[in-house]
């Protein structure tokens, strides 16, 4: 069955919500046939696989080229697509112009924007433009060159009292959903509670909605640094490996073709 937004808000309270990267056919197809409820095409596409070290060199131009091959996969999972550094912040025609991009052009089903309560009047207007919106809070990597590091949010009370009036005032901007980064547990617990739009986290704890993780660091596929809080859940890093080895071996010993 086809997930949507109005499919993946009644999942809320009735079992936890599954999401994962994607950011081509292969993967969103993967991912999807293995019955995961969201698709993101994340500007993480920069650094996981572009071979930037950051998300922000990740251009509009970039994630629609992605989006548009994952969508091409057809997905049971809502596809969803990173509105990339800068975009958000201009005019709202620019910022229409850019969602209206990926759902049109890309075939996007849903936007995610990070920031917080400053975002909700954008928020609004996009929702009211029929542009379903997944707002981002807590660590905001698109911040990473102003933050000067990631690091954890909602460590002290007043920065868990502004991310649960983030969250409040983005469910009132008619978010669909909330994404929770790198949090303190408790508070992410705790905004989990204070709306009614589901909220997913990556490094926020066991008590949110849902989970997101990066597809690469699952998958043992990431070949640097990977984040504490994800799991790996299989290693096809090791076996793309060796498929390369026995292929690379085949061809030299004339063993392939045959
Ligand atoms: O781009 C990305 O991968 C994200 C993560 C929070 C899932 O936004
Ligand atoms: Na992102």
């Amino acid at each position: 069955m086809k997930t949507t937004v109005h499919t993946l808000r009644k999942l809320k309270g009735q079992r936890p919500i599954v999401a994962v990267t994607a950011y081509d056919a292969i993967i969103a197809r993967f991912a999807s046939d293995a019955g995961v409820d969201i698709v993101l095409v994340g500007d993480s596409v920069g650094n996981v696989l572009l071979g930037f070290d950051t998300t922000v060199p990740v251009t509009l131009d970039m994630i629609c080229h992605h989006t548009a091959a994952v969508a091409r996969a057809k997905p049971n999972a809502l596809i969803a697509a990173d509105v990339p550094f800068g975009e958000a912040h201009y005019d709202f025609e620019k910022v229409l112009r850019a969602c209206q991009r990926l759902l049109q052009e890309a075939g996007a089903e849903a936007v995610k924007i990070e920031g917080g309560a400053s975002m909700a009047p954008t928020i609004a207007r996009l929702v009211e433009a029929g542009v379903p919106v997944w707002a981002h809070i807590g660590l905001q990597p698109q911040q990473i060159h102003a933050l000067g590091r990631y690091k954890k949010f909602g460590t002290n009370s007043a920065e868990a009292d502004s991310l649960l009036a983030d969250a409040v005032a983005l469910e009132k901007a008619g978010a669909f959903a909330l994404l929770i980064e790198l949090t303190d547990a408790a508070v992410a617990q705790k905004i989990s509670a204070a709306v009614k739009i589901p909220v997913i986290g990556i490094g926020a704890g066991p008590n949110c909605d849902g989970q997101i993780l990066v597809y690469t660091d699952l998958l043992g596929l990431t070949p640097g640094y990977v984040p504490a809080f994800a799991k790996q859940f299989a290693d096809a890093g090791a076996q793309m490996k060796a498929g390369f080895t026995a292929y690379t071996e085949a061809v030299r010993a004339r063993k392939f073709p045959e």
